[in-house]
């Protein structure tokens, strides 16, 4: 009787197995676990499909344009200054040809004073002496514009690069786009999170109302180097970024209008 509830003796390899099993049941299910995690966060990763990988590279493309100039990368829009430099530079830095000299606020009073409308299109299209598009027929209607700006900014103008007046938003877009603003963009654009510009930055909206709406549209809703298209947020349409674009030139025009005066009491 005795035999029959004694317990089997244990063999080794039954031991072997036990002990494997004792030390690697943990490790499997360690990995299983790093496994599962790496799967939900693939899920979230940004560069899962193509499309998404274009958008990225998309997103970094100007470190790209800046480190090697590629003939075959997509055409980015130079700011004034770099036109200017590039092609304007060559008449109206030293008066070539009679041309209004880069600061020279006599030179350009009476022109600025034909408006902003006039003197985009003689940039354009040509005036006199001036050629068409400075003689660089590559040049875009904004690149002109923008150099344009550039250059009458400098000798007293406040005018703004864009290309069709654009209408003053409604007070319907502008509470639209203050709320899209509050829930979506103003977490990095209160706080400057991540470089992004704080509405209270008057040096920074300055230069970027003078890039023109429909730079800013496009860029906010592509997104630009740090800025996530959207604001990182898929669902808004064009239209609720556009309105937070336009609520953010608002205010900022509103933190420039009232900075003013301190800048000049403070310039010494
Ligand atoms: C080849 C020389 C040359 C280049 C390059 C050049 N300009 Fe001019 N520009 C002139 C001359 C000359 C005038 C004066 C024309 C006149 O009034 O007779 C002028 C005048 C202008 C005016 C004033 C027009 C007016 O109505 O009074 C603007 C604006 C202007 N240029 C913009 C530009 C911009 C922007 C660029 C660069 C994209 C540029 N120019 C490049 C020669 C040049
Ligand atoms: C996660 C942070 C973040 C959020 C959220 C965000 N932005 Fe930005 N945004 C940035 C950063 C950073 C920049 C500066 C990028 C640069 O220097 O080029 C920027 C720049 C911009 C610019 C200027 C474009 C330029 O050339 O710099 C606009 C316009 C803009 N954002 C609009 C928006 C709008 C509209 C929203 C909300 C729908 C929004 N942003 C939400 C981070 C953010």
């Amino acid at each position: 009787m005795a035999e029959h509830i004694e317990m089997k003796k244990t063999t080794p390899q039954e031991f072997v197995l036990a002990l494997l099993g004792g030390l690697f049941a943990p490790l499997i299910a360690i990995i299983l676990i790093i496994v599962y995690v790496m799967g939900i966060q693939g899920g979230h990763s940004q560069a899962q499909t193509p499309a998404d990988e274009q958008a990225v590279l998309e997103r970094i493309r100007p470190i790209g344009v800046a480190l090697a100039i590629d003939p075959k990368a997509p055409r980015v829009e130079r700011t004034g200054e770099q036109v200017y430099n590039e092609v304007c530079a060559a008449c109206h830095a030293s008066g070539a040809l009679g041309a209004p000299k880069y600061k020279d606020a006599a030179a350009w009073g009476k022109r600025i004073a034909q408006g902003y409308d006039t003197l985009l299109t003689h940039a354009i299209k040509g005036f006199r002496k001036m050629p068409a598009r400075g003689g660089d027929p590559e040049l875009t209607d904004l690149e002109v514009a923008r150099a344009m700006v550039y250059m009458t900014n400098a000798a007293g103008a406040k005018f703004e690069a864009v290309l069709k007046r654009e209408p003053q938003p409604s007070a319907e877009v502008l509470a639209r786009g203050q709320a899209v603003y509050a829930q979506t963009c103003a977490r990095c654009h209160d706080t400057g999170l991540t470089g992004a510009q704080r509405l209270s930055d008057v040096q920074a909206w300055q230069a970027l109302i003078q890039q023109g709406k429909e730079y800013l549209y496009k860029a906010a809703i592509e997104g630009t180097l740090g800025g996530p298209p959207r604001g990182g947020d898929d669902r808004l349409g064009d239209a609720e970024v556009k309105a937070a674009v336009d609520y953010m030139v608002e205010e900022a025009k509103q933190a420039i209008a009232a900075a003013t005066p301190v800048k000049q009491a403070g310039a010494r």
